[in-house]
């Protein structure tokens, strides 16, 4: 029986000021039921993961968090606790990722999570609740971008796809996503150290990203690709945008290098190119269960556990500074209730 004086862990961001500096600390701490927001569903949490927006929130960036303490982790995966709505029953396997989980929310690096009903997934058969959360946020995007593309006419046929960023999370199950969809895929890495990696989750070709971010003001350049999921932008977002072939499309998904980049109109007036914006947060509930669905059926990756390391709570700090600082490799799992 769960009440809301029952205990349980949580990794809680706190705002803490030495000698007149601001600084954002992590630390374990105890939580209580009670202490979490209203929701129609409680969810015992086994397995969250890290992305992007989660080393920003633990370092404090209002853009995302307004307030601290704050318990981040944009996704969670877990079972049912307890539910107030019949969709959901005690046992369920479930996900729940975006909307303002983790944000201004409590989110998932913790082992109770309580959310409303409309924001929660039922993992499909065919989808362990283990690997829900390898593909988390990172992969529910990643689909996202790769279905788009393929709606706006992007084949296999059409000769290579370029993956930003592929090391990265939304990269490397986008690298290892279109590879199984018959796509030949040039990753392109700031960790050229990683090739065997990348070529190991499909990419057949590895390009070193300093030579995408040189600047260059040519709004047209050489046709390479004819497609491309972008989670840079900036600079390589207008180095791709002018070397996509005729009629291609870029899915435009994230801003590691910068939310700014220069732009001219010949790419889209002279070569038909798509530029494809790509949310992941707030689409709608039936689309995200879509992708969802597709990645327990003709989507299912084999190499989930070869593209991901598995930490606990105690590891979060230098794994989220990782993420920050581009190091990360692959997709980070947090197991919540993994011991010391
Ligand atoms: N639109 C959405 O719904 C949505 C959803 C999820 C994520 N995102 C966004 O997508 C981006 C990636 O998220 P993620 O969780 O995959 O992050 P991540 O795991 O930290 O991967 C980012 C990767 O980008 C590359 N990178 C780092 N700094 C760069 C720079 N200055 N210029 C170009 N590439 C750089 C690195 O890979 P290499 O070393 O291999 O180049 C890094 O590993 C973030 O901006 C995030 O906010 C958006």
């Amino acid at each position: 029986m769960i009440s809301d004086a029952m205990k349980f862990k949580a990794f809680r961001i706190s705002e803490r000021t030495f000698n007149g500096k601001t600084d954002y600390v992590g630390e374990v701490v105890d939580r209580s039921i009670g202490e979490l927001p209203a929701g129609e569903v409680l969810i015992k949490v086994h397995y969250s993961s890290l992305n992007y927006k989660d080393s920003l929130s633990a370092a404090g960036n209002r853009g995302i968090t307004r307030q601290y303490p704050h318990t981040p982790g944009i996704d969670a995966a877990g079972e049912v606790a307890t539910s107030s709505v019949p969709k959901f029953r005690a046992g369920d396997s479930v996900l729940v990722t975006g909307y303002d989980l983790g944000m201004n929310t409590e989110g998932g690096f913790a082992e109770f999570i309580r959310v409303p009903s409309d924001w929660v997934v039922p993992i499909p058969v065919g989808l362990s609740v283990r690997h829900a959360m390898i593909l988390g946020t990172a992969g529910l995007t990643a689909g996202l971008c790769a279905e788009k593309l393929i709606l706006n006419g992007v084949s296999a046929e059409q000769g290579e796809v370029l993956v930003t960023g592929a090391t990265g999370g939304v990269g490397a199950i986008s690298v290892a996503l279109l590879a199984k969809l018959g796509f030949s895929v040039v990753a392109c890495t700031g960790k050229l150290e990683q090739e065997s990696f990348l070529r190991s989750i499909g990419a057949a070709k590895i390009i070193d990203r300093l030579t995408l971010s040189e600047p260059s003001s040519r709004a047209l350049q050489k046709e390479r690709w004819s497609g491309a999921v972008d989670v840079a932008g900036g600079q390589l977002l207008h180095n791709i945008l002018s070397s996509i072939r005729y009629g291609g499309s870029v899915a435009c998904c994230g801003l590691v290098d910068s939310p700014a980049f220069e732009a001219s109109v010949f790419p889209f007036i002279l070569r038909g190119v798509n530029l494809l914006g790509i949310d992941s947060v707030n689409l709608p509930i039936e689309d995200k269960t879509r992708i969802w669905d597709k990645f327990a059926t003709l989507w299912k990756l084999p190499d989930l556990e070869r593209m991901s390391c598995e930490i606990g709570m105690q590891d979060l700090p230098s794994a989220l500074d990782a993420i920050r600082n581009g190091k990360a490799v692959g997709r980070i799992l947090l197991e919540v209730s993994r011991s010391p």
